[in-house]
């Protein structure tokens, strides 16, 4: 899995020359773009080349590198290691008996049994050895040297099966070489961090013996035995194969890739991506997030199904055409959770299938937003009201309209989930899409804080997603003044047209949907004051609670994101208290301090006002 470091800069810039080593293949479309860490991590520069049928689908990518040929075909990775001392005809041929009759039985010199040409050996020393026999010439010793030599690299190779019989046929087969377990100790080598846990996972599964089936429990991180080499080359394979799938086969425009560059960033500016991504920035973030934490390569999201799904999403915000709660808003809450899950190292503590879920919670958290609020919902009687008996009715909603949508063939983002996996999927965007009902607020932040306050708290994984989500729902105001302010505005904008509604209908305004009586810079410091800074405390010590001994343990690892020993709030050193970055501390202050000013010219400005009206109704003085 990705961790932390976006992968699209060397994904969309750049190229490597080199030919296709692979003849039967049809016409060489274009050259992959080489990631510049990936490629010096392993000497030699990569070669990598894709290839797409007479359809115009990505077929193919094969990387040469190191005398391996790392073929990504169909979601499907192979690992070919190559001979160059032979031809493929030479590796198929049987020996001649001239051959044979050269042959030294010797077994001290062998080549290492994971390699091709032990392959040949043994393939002549087993056609050598049944001559032998049938002539009964060969010491009991001999055959069992030789016989053992053989099984070995057997056992160190497998036929790729997972070709079609013809196609294997038709080609020399696919040798794919395990490594062996005598290996294992160059593992040591590498930091076990700095290997994420899903590719930690297919690397166990595909480089070692670990059957693949095997389920390994959510919260237990894999074990795997494998080589140095194997991870290092992993590594670089797996942003191979995540790049292949996300520019093959959904483009990015080139001003969206610029924007996205930005990602990690805490006041990420979700306007400009808006603009860039010609009003969808659902789709490009949505897809982008879901590729970088590798969920699609995991849960084999079908690349289009998952375009399909965003699209659609995306439509939805947009159905009532709300100055605030569309597709921005969806944009930008995803962005926002983006950064809690890999900024504070959140993510390491999550299994993939909960970020999976977190992240699709995000985007779908407020779809088919109708612009109006619960409190309207139910004072109007609405048909949404009626369905969901008043109670958290948007949110309802929203989860609902969202799985209705995913039952869809053609949007169904979760049609390779197992029955387990969909129901723990869908148990966790419910609570998670359900906690952003604002009527929770308090009661969530209540139940963290004394959660917290014992003294050795056990955080349930859906409780800490559902704060973050709903953290990240508020957190706006938490942002650069410029992002908050324009946030402000439209959601006031969407508040006064529910507000002309609730006059029209009669009912009373609901509060700030009065646009001629409500004082902006004042609830906008009651919201900072009140609910904004309490739930990002809240969620910030909840954070170091659960990250705090995973930190301990991962000395070595330091997260870029930390700052292990000051406070920000008191700006006491605290020894080994971990403690994450907030950049949001510094934007809520500045930005109350904004709103504060402005709060006093508005007083001063309406004192002038009713002043001057003062003066208008006064009568005359009589003469
Ligand atoms: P929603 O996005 O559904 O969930 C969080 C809610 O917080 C949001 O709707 C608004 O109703 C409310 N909210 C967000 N920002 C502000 C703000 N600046 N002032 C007042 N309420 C806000
Ligand atoms: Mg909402
Ligand atoms: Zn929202």
């Amino acid at each position: 899995m990705w961790r932390g470091k976006p992968l699209l800069e060397g994904s969309r810039q750049g190229s490597v020359d080199g030919k296709s080593n692979v003849s039967n293949d049809k016409e060489l479309v274009h050259k992959c773009h080489s990631d510049p860490g990936g490629g010096r991590a392993l000497g030699a520069a990569p070669r990598t080349h894709r290839h797409r049928s007479a359809s115009g689908a990505l077929r193919k990518c094969v990387l040469t590198l190191d005398g391996y040929s790392y073929v990504i075909e169909q979601g499907a990775l192979t690992i070919v290691r190559r001979s160059s001392s032979r031809s493929k005809t030479e590796s198929c041929s049987t020996p001649t008996d001239e051959q044979l009759d050269q042959l030294d039985l010797e077994t001290e010199h062998l080549p290492a049994v994971d390699t091709p040409d032990a392959c040949d050996k043994a393939a002549l020393r087993l056609r050598y050895l049944l001559r032998q026999l049938n002539r009964g010439e060969i010491s009991a010793e001999t055959l069992q040297k030789n016989l053992q030599y053989a099984a070995k690299v057997l056992e160190a190779v497998y036929i790729d099966e997972t070709k079609p019989a013809v196609a294997r046929q038709q080609s020399a087969p696919t040798l794919v070489f395990r490594r062996l377990a005598d290996e294992d100790d160059e593992l040591s080598e590498v930091q076990p961090d700095a290997v994420p846990p899903e590719v930690r996972e297919w690397l166990a599964s595909t480089f070692t013996r670990q059957l693949a089936t095997a389920k390994r429990k959510s919260d237990e991180k894999p074990k795997f035995r494998s080589v140095a080499h194997a991870i290092r080359a992993g590594i670089f394979v797996d942003r191979i194969y995540r790049r292949v799938t996300s520019t093959a086969l959904m483009q990015f425009p080139q001003d969206v890739v610029r924007v996205l560059k930005t990602l990690d960033e805490w006041s990420f500016d979700v306007f400009t991506l808006h603009e860039a991504a010609n009003g969808q920035p659902v789709k490009y973030l949505g897809y982008e997030l879901l590729n970088r934490y590798g969920m699609i390569h995991k849960f084999k999201v079908p690349p289009t199904i998952l375009e399909n799904f965003l699209g659609r999403i995306e439509e939805g915000y947009c159905r009532f055409h709300n100055p605030y709660h569309n597709n921005l808003h969806a944009a930008d809450v995803a962005q926002t959770v983006h950064y809690m899950l890999c900024q504070t190292g959140l993510m390491n503590w999550l299994s993939d299938l909960e970020i999976f879920a977190t992240l699709v919670a995000a985007v779908v958290h407020d779809y088919e937003h109708t612009g109006t609020t619960n409190n309207f919902h139910v004072m109007s009687g609405s048909d949404t009201a009626l369905l969901y008996n008043d109670r958290a009715v948007l949110e309802n909603h929203h989860i609902s309209a969202a799985f209705r949508l995913m039952r869809e063939e053609e949007y169904n983002i979760l049609q390779n989930l197992s029955r387990d996996e969909f129901r723990e999927f869908r148990t966790l965007v419910i609570d998670m899409v359900l906690a952003t009902d604002m009527s929770f607020h308090f009661q969530q932040l209540k139940n963290m804080r004394s959660l917290l306050s014992l003294a050795e708290p056990t955080i349930d994984k859906s409780k800490a997603t559902s704060l973050v989500l709903h953290c990240c729902d508020i957190s706006h105001p938490a942002k650069r003044w410029d992002l908050h302010h324009r946030w402000t505005m439209s959601l006031l904008d969407e508040f006064f047209l529910q507000g002309d509604k609730e006059r029209d209908l009669g009912l009373p305004f609901s509060p700030l949907c009065d646009r001629n009586n409500t004082l902006v810079a004042e609830s906008q410091i009651g919201f900072i004051e009140f609910i904004v800074e309490p739930s990002m405390g809240v969620c910030a010590d909840m954070l170091e609670c659960i990250l705090g001994p995973l930190h301990s343990g991962n000395k070595s690892g330091t997260n870029a994101a930390t700052e292990p020993t000051i406070d920000e709030n008191s700006g006491a050193e605290s020894v080994n208290k971990f403690k994450i970055r907030k950049p949001w501390i510094t934007c809520l202050s500045d930005n109350k301090k904004i709103w504060k000013e402005q709060a006093t010219k508005d007083a001063e400005a309406r004192a002038n006002q009713e002043q001057e009206e003062n003066i208008e109704v006064q009568p005359p003085p009589e003469e």
